[in-house]
């Protein structure tokens, strides 16, 4: 079911969302169905529950290769739940982002180059992977989420920081 998506100012998207005990429930089971709907019919490359108003750590991202952006790798279609992120070292990347839950909008933000995260697949099993780029920012950003940080509280420099149309009158970077 396509479920309505939380602008940012609403303060359930401040929660820090409480971990998924149960893997095997019917309700975890429906949760990721509606967010891949939701995700799928407003073409997301990756939503968190807290922006459906779920309190739950549990994140779903991933995006095919687009020949529009070269620069923006396939991500694989991932469920991943109670993360942990890991950066490798002290190496930061600006790149743009966006946010289904701050619509029309984009700003660049600083994000770990690389990194490994671990967590919790959909049958309660748990993986790791060493990611880069952009799916490393793409987890990272999903994540926070769950910390209920919204990435224009990440932006340094809000002269790079507007809406979509003013910022990108040709072709808007991806994001999610
Ligand atoms: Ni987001």
């Amino acid at each position: 079911m396509i479920r309505e998506v939380l602008r940012m100012g609403d303060p359930r998207l401040l929660r820090v969302a409480q971990p998924v005990r149960d893997f095997s429930s019917a309700e975890l089971k429906a949760l990721l169905q509606d967010m891949r709907d939701t995700m799928a019919h407003l073409d997301g490359a990756g939503l968190a529950a807290p922006q459906i108003g779920v309190d739950l750590r549990v994140v779903i991202f991933g995006c095919a290769a687009n020949p529009r952006y070269p620069d923006a790798p396939s991500v694989p279609d991932t469920v991943l739940i109670n993360p942990e992120l890991m950066p490798f070292v002290d190496e930061e990347e600006e790149g743009w982002e966006g946010c289904l839950s701050v619509p029309g909008l984009r700003g660049v933000v600083p994000r770990w180059q690389r990194l490994r995260y671990a967590g919790f697949d959909e049958q309660g099993r748990r993986f790791e992977r060493d990611v880069s780029g952009f799916h490393a920012r793409v987890v990272q950003h999903e994540c926070d989420h769950l910390d209920g940080i919204l990435y224009p509280m990440r932006v340094r420099d809000f002269t790079r920081f507007g809406f979509i149309e003013e910022l990108f009158p040709d072709q808007p970077p991806p994001s999610d």
